[in-house]
């Protein structure tokens, strides 16, 4: 009798099991053939968007640094750089040589009004349905299953869809989040060598100004001649090691602040302690802790060693306004973006660019954001000042992109004819709404 039962309950598990195997199996085989479907049809600029939004560089950049295997078969694409950290989606596309840079949207000088607006409504519809897919897609849990968690992320909130909310709504919870840089209380800084070199000044001297720009560092920004407006704007904001020099015409010569990431800080080869670039600006630096840390934790163990370095520009030059961003603040901005998407994000700190941006809004009367959103200029060409073999594009697709540009195009007050062919959003300061 018992052996019966046991043998029946053997019976009934195998069943049960391997029916969730074949559902398992029928529910891959749907997205595969969804996604080939999507994809087998489509032109080589929509393909160019699509790879170009997971990470893949076509390979003009072919370096051994940026050729990380992943546990996807990538032996369709053969020509298709995988960039570090990338964990590119739907590996199993047919290859072909993509043409990157393309001409289709821009419009031209002896066009109608009305023509352009046509290319500009076409292709913002490409751009921001890819962006939305790239977004809803991270939420496929069969695809993430594998996906690392290295800064221990457990987010335990709220997931609610920006594309259902008003601006105001959208603004008043960024306003909440108060930006902050490292100060002389703060522990452990309070009590080590650290506390009589951070600059007893408040971040931009908690001035108020009246335009502000931040300028990406997209490669889109070539030949968009906007260097004169942006130079126009009462504050600056650029990122990293981005130049000026031979690229005034696009980007403009004039630079406030500059973000800075803990790998220019540290590493040698930006030569932070000598160039110029760094120089007679203020400077905010980063280092992602972990989402729990404490600043103690941090300062134990910060990813790149920011420190040493901060320490001796500061010695150099006592006067300059060199601060260290409260690494608290990433991951506050991170949870917002997370309360505003239905899908999980992937468990990465925002870029510099989301991160300029909430360093500016609440310091400007409005902030026009540059090329965040790529404009009809996109290329494959991942920055502005990229020599052909740049491994670039690194960052863009270890942050959570998608939902940083979905949720600043909806706080975006400009028209799609300046977003997306002239290449710039507005977003009001936090003064200018309130809550
Ligand atoms: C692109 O990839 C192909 C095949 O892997 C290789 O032969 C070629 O040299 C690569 N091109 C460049 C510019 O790296
Ligand atoms: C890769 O690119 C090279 C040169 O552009 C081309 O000859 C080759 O057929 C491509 N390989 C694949 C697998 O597409
Ligand atoms: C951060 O979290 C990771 C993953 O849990 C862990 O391995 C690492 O030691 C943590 N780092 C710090 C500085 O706490
Ligand atoms: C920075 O300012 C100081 C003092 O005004 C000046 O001597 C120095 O040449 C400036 N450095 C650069 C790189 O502009
Ligand atoms: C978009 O805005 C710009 C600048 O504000 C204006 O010159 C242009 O006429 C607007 N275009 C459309 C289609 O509304």
């Amino acid at each position: 009798m018992r052996a019966l039962a046991v043998t029946i309950w053997v019976f009934i598990n195998l069943i049960f099991f391997g029916m969730c195997g074949y559902m398992y199996l029928l529910w891959s085989q749907y997205w595969m053939y969804i996604e080939k479907d999507l994809y087998s049809n489509s032109n080589n600029y929509e393909q160019q968007i699509y790879y170009y939004n997971r990470g893949f560089l076509i390979n003009d950049s072919a370096q051994s640094e940026v050729k990380t295997r992943t546990k996807h078969s990538v032996k369709d694409l053969q020509n298709v750089t995988i960039i570090k950290n990338s964990r590119p989606r739907f590996p199993n596309l047919q290859s072909e040589d993509f043409v990157l840079d393309t001409v289709k949207y821009r419009c031209s000088e002896d066009e109608s009004t009305n023509e352009c607006d046509n290319k500009v409504k076409q292709y913002k519809e490409k751009i921001l349905n890819e962006l939305k897919r790239v977004f809803l897609d991270e939420s496929n849990v069969l695809k993430h299953a594998t996906d690392q968690n290295p800064y221990n992320v457990h987010y335990q909130g709220i997931k609610e869809n920006h594309l259902n909310k008003y601006r105001n709504q959208l603004v008043c919870e960024f306003k909440r989040i108060q930006f902050t840089v490292i100060r002389r209380s703060d522990e452990p800084f309070k009590s080590n060598y650290l506390r009589d070199l951070i600059p007893k000044k408040k971040f931009l001297d908690n001035r108020q100004y009246n335009s502000c720009a931040v300028v990406s560092s997209a490669g889109s920004l070539t030949n968009s001649n906007l260097g004169q407006f942006i130079d126009s704007h009462d504050l600056v904001l650029r990122f990293n090691h981005a130049p000026t020099v031979g690229f005034e015409k696009d980007v403009g010569s004039k630079t406030t602040v500059r973000i800075l990431n803990s790998q220019v800080v540290s590493k040698s080869e930006f030569k932070f302690l000598e160039d110029n670039l760094y120089r007679n600006i203020t400077l905010l630096a980063w280092d992602p802790s972990n989402y729990t840390s404490t600043l103690e934790d941090w300062y134990s163990r910060p990813e790149f060693n920011v420190f040493t370095n901060y320490a001796a520009y500061r010695r150099q030059f006592p006067k300059s306004k060199f601060f260290l961003l409260n690494p608290r603040i990433l991951w506050q901005l991170w949870d917002f973006l997370q309360s505003n998407s239905p899908s999980r994000l992937r468990r990465n700190p925002p870029s510099s660019g989301f991160l300029g941006l909430a360093a500016l809004l609440p310091r400007c009367e409005y902030v026009n954001v540059f090329e965040y959103m790529p404009s009809t200029r996109v290329t494959k060409r991942c920055h502005y000042y990229d020599t052909k073999d740049n491994p670039a594009c690194t960052f863009g697709v270890w942050h959570p992109l998608a939902a940083e540009k979905l949720l600043t195009y909806s706080l975006n007050i400009a028209n799609d004819t300046t977003t997306f062919d002239r290449g710039f959003m507005t977003l009001l300061g936090f003064k200018r709404t309130n809550c």
